[in-house]
């Protein structure tokens, strides 16, 4: 294996090429976005995990080079697709940008290669969506072409975890489909588990995500209950966490953000209609986590009450933009969602995020955290825990603070569990 093509050069697709690259495979990527294809070019990383130098590198010897142009795929012997599975407006599956992959692939597939399906999706995406597509105008999986369904899990930002530290889950269509894409992702990782079929490696990265945002549900609830009860929810989950084995901690929030926890229980329950059955554990965290902006709103009315202030005309300096910390990733971030009902309430909205420069889609910039700007809100709202933000000046400086992240002990070294300072509100 020589010559690998990637479909879809985005978060997901960008690290995998550097990953190839780098181990010495020649790669060779596609993508409709000419600004991402200049950018390759000119070896400028637009990926924060992807450092500019290694790309620039891969880009000059020629081993990584970028088109728009899908005929770049003839002659490589994998192709991988790593493109968007979101949700359409009726919060259904969005399949067009795999089909549309896939019949890229189709268009250029040369006898032998093998194809893999990297996007998060629904049992039975591979064999019923992609096969039928490459299987047009005769070719046949296992004979002409291979065909496998491989799920990303690259965690953006994750410094421990990258592509090589994290293992793969295989299944292939045929057993020597299989045997194929094992092979090939031993290149970057160590540890490559095959399973029987693609279906079960599909179910197995819903299965991940949905247990991600099932048991944040869970603590999200635990968290608007341990208010009520007056109850300190960081210092039960770390309590809870002191137990060796049967128990694993999750953190209550603002809520769910990025394109995969947000999004893939809502494959898992629509294809589960197609079987008769509602997935309700699903159902259910989807209601408490879309729930838990509207409860932080709350939180800052409430606030802001304690200081005799309304939301209308207070001016709100919202803190982390992006859906989790020192990444630059706005998908589905929560923080979106505060902006919008906060600002519908009649608050002055400004942000600081230093991930996030600019937010033209609402006339906003990223103001410069000053002493003089932080004295001057009515209240700060930490919505995402950014490591280059000092908390301390924030805490110093800002007259209210509302903490939905848990993020100032912990930035001031109290741990989850410490003293609260008098002007912080912690969720
Ligand atoms: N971002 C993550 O952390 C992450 C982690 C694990 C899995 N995933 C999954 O991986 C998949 C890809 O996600 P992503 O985050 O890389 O998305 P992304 O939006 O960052 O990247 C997708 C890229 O595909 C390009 N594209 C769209 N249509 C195209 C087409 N027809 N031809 C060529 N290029 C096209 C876009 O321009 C974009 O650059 C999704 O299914 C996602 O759920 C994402």
């Amino acid at each position: 294996m020589t010559r690998v093509g990637i479909i879809g050069l985005g978060y997901v697709g960008l690290p995998l090429a550097n990953a190839f690259a780098e181990v010495g495979l020649e790669v060779r990527g596609v993508d409709r976005d000419d600004s991402k294809i200049e950018a390759i070019a000119a070896g400028r990383s637009y990926i924060e995990d992807v450092p500019s130098e290694e790309l620039r590198a891969h880009v000059g010897s020629g081993a990584f080079a970028a088109s728009t142009d899908g005929a770049t795929l003839r002659e490589c012997d994998a192709i991988l697709i790593c493109l968007p599975t979101p949700l359409d407006e009726h919060r259904n599956p969005d399949l067009s940008y795999v089909i549309a992959g896939a019949e890229t692939a189709a268009a250029h597939l040369s006898p032998g290669t093998l194809v893999v399906l990297e996007s998060s999706t629904y049992p039975g995406t591979t064999r019923e969506l992609v096969q039928p597509i490459l299987e047009r105008g005769g070719r046949r999986v296992g004979e002409d072409f291979h065909l496998a369904f491989s799920p990303e899990r690259i965690d953006p930002g994750n410094a421990r975890f990258g592509i090589r530290e994290t293992p793969r889950v295989v299944g292939g269509i045929t057993a020597e489909c299989a045997a194929r894409a094992e092979q090939l992702y031993r290149r970057i990782v160590a540890d490559v588990h095959v399973v029987s079929t693609p279906e079960s490696a599909e179910m197995s990265k819903l299965l991940e995500n949905t247990f991600r945002a099932v048991n944040i549900a869970l603590v999200n609830e635990l968290a608007i209950l341990c208010e009520r009860m007056g109850i300190d929810v960081w210092e039960t989950i770390e309590a809870a966490s002191t137990k060796p084995f049967g128990f694993m901690p999750f953190w209550p929030g603002p809520g769910l953000g990025g394109h995969c926890i947000p999004v893939d229980p809502f494959y898992l329950s629509w294809r589960a209609k197609a079987f008769d059955m509602t997935t309700e554990f699903v159902d259910l965290a989807g209601r408490i986590n879309v729930s838990m902006p509207y409860y932080a709103v709350q939180r800052i009315q409430r606030a802001l009450n304690t200081r005799r202030k309304s939301v209308a005309g207070s001016r709100i300096l919202l803190l982390g933009m992006s859906y989790k910390p020192d990444v630059g990733d706005l998908r589905e971030s929560p923080s979106l969602k505060l902006l919008e009902l906060l600002r519908a309430d009649g608050a002055e909205i400004q942000y600081h995020d230093p991930h996030i420069p600019e937010l033209p889609s609402e006339g906003l910039a990223s103001v410069p955290l000053t002493e003089d700007r932080l004295r001057d809100t009515d209240c700060v709202v930490i919505a995402t825990d950014h490591a280059a933000v000092d908390l301390r000046v924030v805490v110093d400086c800002a007259p209210l603070i509302v903490d939905l992240r848990n993020a100032v002990r912990r930035g001031l070294g109290e741990g989850q569990s410490g003293p609260v300072p008098s002007n912080v509100d912690v969720l």
